[in-house]
């Protein structure tokens, strides 16, 4: 008989238990085992987009409002960037694959100058991702410092920080929202080098942090302000008397929004959301994004975005600058809309800002699979917020608002939103408690 090279069933070895393999695979999966059943088994969870028709979305046979996407000014859909696009095939191909270093096309050269003066900062260095930017500019920003880190800081900022800290940086965490904690924090260190890192815009609870408070912690206490306004960019911007919306004019991020300066900080931002490109900034000094291009490992080695966001952004530029504050006042009526809802229904939600990421928590964790199915059958799409992505205790589901949704997909939202708090799915405020009891 010819042997497979797989064992011999009668001998010894067939007989002893199977040694697992790919013990990593299982320690993995069983640590998310709640997301990956959740995953698996939920429509709105790992989905299939089969068609879009502007925020509509086609999932199978369903059509469904989409509430998750981060396209805040709806330049995804935008006619006059979409067309502008062609050209700019034309001119350089898809995807010239120089690293940065090796050579640019001029392109970067128009968006880092038109990014500066838009967002008013000494200078400018684009990288395809905040992702990237954060993994290489942390470690480099931190040395072997100690890095002061927002306790609930994006995963991308908390990874950034944990290879600085193989590096040789030493990390300590300050209370969210808590400028007093890192103040206390600051004084008592004796480490010259000083790091803190912190969100802008928070992509859960969809508020801005004090920056001024932070500013003038960190200031007093010599220490670069890091700040990632990946949400805030293309939202909030310096206010104006003539404002159309709260959000400020120009979109031009959470500094100028806070009327702070750019001393001791440093701005990181993303054109993925708002812009609807694959690309991403740090706002620095200029002797700072000269040690970038050369210490930074993605200006050097990783490949740059496709042409196409290069001409999204170029063209988002000029739409921002026409039509933006128009957009961004649409994106907070709407947002408004769903905020007044859930304050009428006297619903919960972390959103004090009126920006238009609004977090609705569940009363029992455990029905998210349900809450999320009624949503789904109702055609209104949301990004779930489940265990272990978020602490049980903050399961429930996040509404995004873009200035491309309508009026009548807004409608279905809160209809479905009356519908579940009729059923008690969600959590009341404090106060309503209070009344009841
Ligand atoms: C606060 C924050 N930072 C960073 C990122 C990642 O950005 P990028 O996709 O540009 O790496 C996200 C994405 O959701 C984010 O919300």
């Amino acid at each position: 008989m010819g042997t497979t090279g797989l064992g011999d069933a009668n001998s010894p070895r067939a007989t002893a238990p199977p040694v697992s393999r790919r013990p990593w695979l299982e320690h993995w999966l069983a640590t998310v085992s709640d997301l990956s059943e959740l995953k698996a088994s939920h429509p709105m969870m790992d989905a299939v987009i089969d068609e879009v028709d502007g925020r509509m979305i086609r999932v199978g046979d369903r059509w469904l409002a989409d509430f998750a996407s981060c396209n805040y000014l709806g330049f995804d859909l935008d006619r006059e960037i979409i067309d502008r696009v062609p050209g700019f095939l034309e001119r350089w191909g898809t995807h010239p694959s120089w690293s940065r270093l090796l050579g640019s096309p001029v392109l970067y050269e128009q968006i880092e100058e038109r990014l500066t003066a838009l967002l008013g900062s000494e200078d400018s260095l684009v990288l395809p991702t905040i992702t990237h930017i954060h993994m290489s500019v942390i470690p480099l920003l931190a040395a072997s410092g100690t890095i002061f880190l927002d306790a609930r800081a994006h995963k991308t900022i908390y990874d950034g920080c944990q290879i600085a800290k193989a590096r040789g940086a030493a990390v300590r965490r300050f209370r969210f929202e808590d400028p007093d904690h890192l103040d206390a924090l600051l004084s008592a260190e004796r480490d010259p080098t000083r790091l803190v890192c912190m969100d802008g815009v928070n992509s859960m609870t969809g508020n801005a942090p004090d920056l001024a408070a932070f500013g003038a912690v960190a200031r007093r206490h010599g220490a670069l302000l890091y700040v990632d306004d990946a949400h805030g960019f293309g939202v909030i911007g310096e206010r104006a008397p003539d404002e159309p919306c709260p959000y400020g004019v120009r979109g031009n991020s959470i500094v100028r929004h806070a009327g702070e300066t750019y001393d001791n900080v440093v701005l990181i931002g993303g054109f993925s959301k708002a812009y609807s490109s694959l690309l991403a900034f740090i706002a620095c000094p200029t002797d700072v994004k000269n040690l970038l291009k050369v210490a930074a490992p993605p200006y050097l080695y990783s490949g740059p975005s496709p042409v196409a966001s290069l001409a999204t952004v170029l063209a988002g530029f000029e739409v921002n600058e026409a039509r933006g504050d128009a957009l961004r006042a649409t994106l907070w009526r709407l947002t408004d809309r769903v905020l007044a809802t859930l304050d009428r229904l006297g619903l919960e939600t972390p959103n004090r800002s009126g920006l238009p990421i609004i977090e609705v928590p569940l009363r029992d964790h455990q029905r998210i699979d349900a809450v999320g199915r009624f949503l789904f059958d109702h055609g209104v799409y949301v990004t779930l917020a489940a265990y272990p992505l978020v602490p049980k205790d903050e399961v429930g589901f996040r509404v995004q608002l873009t200035a491309a949704n309508t009026d009548a997909e807004v409608d279905s939202l809160i209809t479905a939103l009356e519908a579940l708090a009729a059923a008690g799915e969600l959590r009341v405020r404090d106060a309503e408690l209070e009344d009841a009891a």
